[in-house]
């Protein structure tokens, strides 16, 4: 069977984010788990706020299209996203509005969504561990854009004391959940091929 190809999406591209700590934990992690892993970041997909006469007048942008491309070329994606006053960050928000907007050649709005499995995480410095943004994510994704998202999620609280000197989680208890989520990702990915 070819290796099973899975993308991993920080949500911020802020210095020492704690979503890209997360981010880079998943993908020592799907490694370990014998996945082909993509790290991508959103700052190489500029994209401006959505905006509907933008798309009319000038179509979706190019990164738009490279991102929904890049979605396509994986079997799964998993996606760390901070909490933004309870809900999604609008780096990420926008990047999936116009990822959703992408229709390529012989497919439906959202397939790319529809035909793969995707996780999610949350890292914040707060004891609730962005569960606030975990449910606004998965509402997006799963039914804003059909997407099938897996029961098990990552919560990461305290995140700023979270990592070790090597980025890896401290507590034995969030690294089982990152490899819980993880494992469920990739069997979900698995039976979607
Ligand atoms: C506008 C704004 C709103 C925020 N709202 C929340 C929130 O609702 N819940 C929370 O846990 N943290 C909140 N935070 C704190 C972020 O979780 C924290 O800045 C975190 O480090 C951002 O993720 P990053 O480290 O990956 O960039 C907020 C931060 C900003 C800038």
């Amino acid at each position: 069977m070819a290796a099973l190809k899975i993308l991993v999406i920080p949500g911020s591209l802020r210095t020492g984010s704690f979503n890209a700590r997360l981010a880079a934990a998943a993908v020592k992690e799907l490694a370990l788990l014998d996945a082909d892993v993509t790290l991508i970041s959103l700052a190489d997909y500029p994209l401006p706020i959505y905006d509907g006469d933008f798309e009319t007048s000038s179509g979706v942008p190019k990164p738009a299209v490279d991102l929904k491309r890049m979605i396509g070329a994986h079997h799964g994606v998993f996606i760390a996203s901070p909490e933004y006053n309870s809900s999604v960050p609008p780096l990420l928000k926008n990047a999936i509005d116009w990822v959703s907007r992408v229709r390529d050649r012989n497919e439906t709005f959202g397939q790319v969504f529809r035909e793969r499995a995707f996780a999610i995480g949350a890292a914040s410095d707060g004891k609730f561990g962005g569960l606030r943004v975990l449910m606004a994510l998965r509402q997006i994704l799963a039914l804003g854009c059909g997407a099938n998202v897996i029961p098990k999620q990552m919560a990461l609280s305290f995140a700023d004391e979270a990592f070790d000197e090597i980025g890896r989680l401290r507590d034995p208890a969030d690294a089982e959940l990152l490899r819980a989520t993880l494992r469920q990702l990739i069997d979900a990915a698995q039976r979607m091929m």
